[in-house]
C-alpha cells in the first residue's frame, strides 16, 4: 500500500520541525511547499540526508508549485509570518489572512480530500479563514492549540509535583489566546483533579493561579527568550499527534479548534473545545457542563475570537 502524502505548506521554522518529525515517525511521504525558493527545497534535501542514520524510507520534496501537494491525505498550513517581542498574535491578523487565503485556494484545488490542520496566528480566526478560503467540510480543517496550551499546562505542572509529565492530564479550552481557559478541575494527576491536589497540601491555589497564567504566556514567554520568531517544536510535536490521529484513526480526546455548531451554545465558529479525532476527521465534540466561573471565561474567550472574525471581514469583504 502506498506510503500516505503529508504536504506542509510553510517550510519555516514550524514547516522544517514537521518534515523532520514526519519522517522520524514514519507517518508518510512529506511534500514541503513554500513561496521562499530554495527553503523548501534545501530543508527537504537536509532531512532525506538523515535517513540513512535514522533509517526511514519516507521521501522528502521540496516545492514552490502547489501541483506537488495533489492528493495528500494531510495538509498542515503554518504559511505566514511568526510574532517578534512585544507583539501579540493578533498583530499578525492583516498579512496572514492574505496567506490563507492563496493557501485555501491551494489546497481546494490540489487536495481537496486532506485533513487540513492550521497552525498559523492568530489561530481560532486563521483556521476559519482557511476553511472559508477552501471551501472543505469543516470536520476536516481543524486548528492547533489546544494540544500546545494542554501540553504547557501539563509541562509546567509536572514541574510543580515533581511527577512524570506522563500521569499530568489537562485540560484548556478557548481560543489560541490571553483568553485561553485551562480548566483546573477536569485537570489531574494520575485522575486525582487539581483542585482535589490543593486541598491534599501538594501545591498551593496561588502557586496553581501562576502556573495557569504562565501557561496562558506560554507563546509570549518563548517569544521574549527568542526575540527572532516564536516557538516550534512544541506545536510541530502537537500537531504531529493530531496528523497521526487521523492518519492511524485513532479516535484520540484531543483539544483543538474545531467548528463548533450546536455544543456550548454556540452557533457555528471555530474555538478551541475538547474532540476526537479519527479517520473521518473531528469525529465529535465533547460538549462538557462548564460552572458558573468557567462559562464566564469560556464567554469572554469566544467573544475574543469573534471580534478576530470581524475583523477579518472588514479586511476582506468577500468573508462577510
Ligand atoms: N505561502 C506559502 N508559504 C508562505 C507564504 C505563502 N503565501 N507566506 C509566507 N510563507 C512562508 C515563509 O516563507 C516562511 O518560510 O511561511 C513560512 C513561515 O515560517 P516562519 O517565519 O519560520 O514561522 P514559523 O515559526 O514556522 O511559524 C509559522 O505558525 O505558530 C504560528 O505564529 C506562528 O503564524 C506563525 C506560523
Amino acid at each position: 500500500m502506498a506510503r500516505p502524502k503529508i504536504a506542509l505548506i510553510g517550510a519555516g521554522q514550524i514547516g522544517g520541525t514537521l518534515a523532520h518529525l514526519a519522517a522520524m515517525k514514519e507517518l508518510g511521504d512529506v511534500v514541503l511547499f513554500d513561496i521562499a525558493e530554495g527553503t523548501p527545497q534545501g530543508k527537504a534535501l537536509d532531512i532525506a540526508e538523515s535517513g540513512p542514520s535514522e533509517g526511514f524510507d519516507a521521501t522528502m520534496k521540496g516545492t514552490n508549485d502547489y501541483a506537488d501537494i495533489a492528493g495528500a491525505d494531510v495538509c498542515i498550513v503554518t504559511a505566514g509570518v511568526a510574532r517578534k517581542p512585544g507583539m501579540s498574535r493578533d498583530d499578525l491578523l492583516g498579512i496572514n489572512l492574505k496567506v490563507m487565503k492563496s493557501v485555501g485556494e491551494g489546497i481546494a484545488k490540489h487536495a481537496p480530500n486532506a485533513f487540513v490542520i492550521c497552525i498559523t496566528n492568530p489561530l481560532d480566526a486563521m483556521v476559519w479563514a482557511l476553511r472559508e478560503f477552501s471551501g472543505l467540510p469543516a470536520e476536516k480543517v481543524v486548528g492547533m492549540a489546544g494540544v500546545l496550551d494542554s501540553a504547557r499546562f501539563r509541562h509546567f505542572l509536572s514541574l510543580e509535583f515533581g511527577v512524570s509529565m506522563k500521569d499530568v492530564t489537562a485540560f484548556v479550552l478557548g481560543g489560541h489566546g490571553d483568553t485561553m481557559v485551562p480548566l483546573a478541575r477536569y485537570s489531574t494527576v494520575a485522575g486525582i483533579p487539581l483542585p482535589d491536589l490543593v486541598k491534599m497540601g501538594w501545591t498551593t491555589q496561588e502557586k496553581l493561579d501562576a502556573i495557569v497564567q504562565r501557561t496562558r504566556d506560554g507563546g509570549a514567554e518563548i517569544v521574549g527568550l527568542l526575540k527572532t520568531g516564536s516557538a516550534f517544536y512544541a506545536p510541530a510535536t502537537s500537531a504531529i499527534e493530531m496528523a497521526e490521529a487521523y492518519l492511524k484513526d485513532q479516535k484520540r480526546v484531543l483539544p483543538c479548534a474545531a467548528f463548533v455548531k450546536g455544543a456550548y451554545g454556540l452557533d457555528g465558529m471555530y474555538v478551541g473545545v475538547p474532540t476526537v479525532i479519527g479517520a473521518n476527521g473531528i469525529e465529535k465534540v465533547i460538549d462538557i457542563k462548564l460552572d458558573k466561573d468557567e462559562q464566564a471565561m469560556f464567554d469572554k474567550s469566544v467573544d475574543a475570537v469573534k471580534g478576530l472574525v470581524e475583523a477579518c471581514k472588514g479586511i476582506d469583504p468577500s468573508l462577510a
